[in-house]
């Protein structure tokens, strides 16, 4: 399992199950989609945030492999503001040293997104600050099938023994194989549940169920929640200091 890159209080990897925009819309009387754009304006708050939290790396859930289960509106609606966010967000990322990827399975979604994407990853492509990672179109057993997908393949050709599948290997294979485990997984909206989040990559993370909507998630509050963690004693299986 690979542990923090770090030895620090707070947490070197931040995931977050952004949840609670369409009920934060609802509220005011407004589409799910205003929702989905305030949600949007959100991130750029956290990101900037990282830093001073000692947070490295930042990894948050945009859309997931379930949510296609919406309406064609919503779905259509939320695909154009990822097209828009990244296009109007990508110089500000590059200018504040932000590193993009994504994750996720990318040939479902469309080929202007997927081109705008690519572009996202290769522009910040040097960027040495914060590692900010969006789940797009991402579920964690779709991650682990497309991973034995190629596995699979590599033992078929002879280029991976069956002997040498393990625990080190088989993440090599995942999205998120440049990224260090997530050490706390939040998530916003009051429901308790991971809803298919990075499932290998959490096993030993601690996490935090916040009531928060999503638009109303504010750097303090991440930063409170990152100085938490700090106090946690994670054992990892053995026993506690
Ligand atoms: C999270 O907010 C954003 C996405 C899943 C795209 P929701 O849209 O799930 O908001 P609620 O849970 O309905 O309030
Ligand atoms: C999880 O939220 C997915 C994202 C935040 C993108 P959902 O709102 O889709 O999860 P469920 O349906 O409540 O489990
Ligand atoms: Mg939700």
């Amino acid at each position: 399992m690979s542990r923090p890159l770090r030895e620090t209080d707070g947490p070197c990897h931040v995931a977050i199950i952004m949840d609670g925009n369409g009920r934060w819309a609802t509220q005011k009387g407004r589409p799910r989609l205003f929702g989905h754009h305030a949600g949007a304006r959100r991130v750029r708050e956290i990101v900037e945030a990282c830093p001073d939290a000692g947070v490295k790396y930042l990894t948050i859930f945009a859309f997931s492999t379930e949510n296609w289960k919406r309406t064609q509106v919503e779905v259509a609606g939320l695909m154009s503001l990822f097209r828009r966010y990244i296009m109007k967000e990508m110089q500000a990322f590059v200018k504040e040293n932000v590193r993009v990827r994504f994750i996720g399975d990318r040939p479902r979604l469309d080929a202007k997104l997927r081109g705008l994407m690519d572009e996202a990853e290769r522009m910040t492509g040097h960027c040495t600050g914060t590692n900010l990672t969006i789940a797009l179109n991402y579920g964690g057993r779709d991650e682990v099938a497309r991973a034995t997908q190629r596995l699979a393949q590599d033992v078929a050709d002879g280029k991976l023994h069956p002997d040498d599948v393990n625990e080190e290997t088989l993440p090599r294979y995942l999205d998120t194989h440049v990224l260090p485990d997530p050490d706390l997984v939040i998530r916003t909206s009051g429901e308790a549940r991971i809803s298919n989040f990075l499932l290998w990559q959490s096993a030993y993370a601690e996490y935090e169920f916040v009531d928060t909507l999503w638009p109303d998630f504010s750097a303090e509050e991440f930063a409170a929640l990152c100085g938490a963690y700090g106090k946690r004693d994670r054992r990892f299986g053995a026993v506690g200091r």
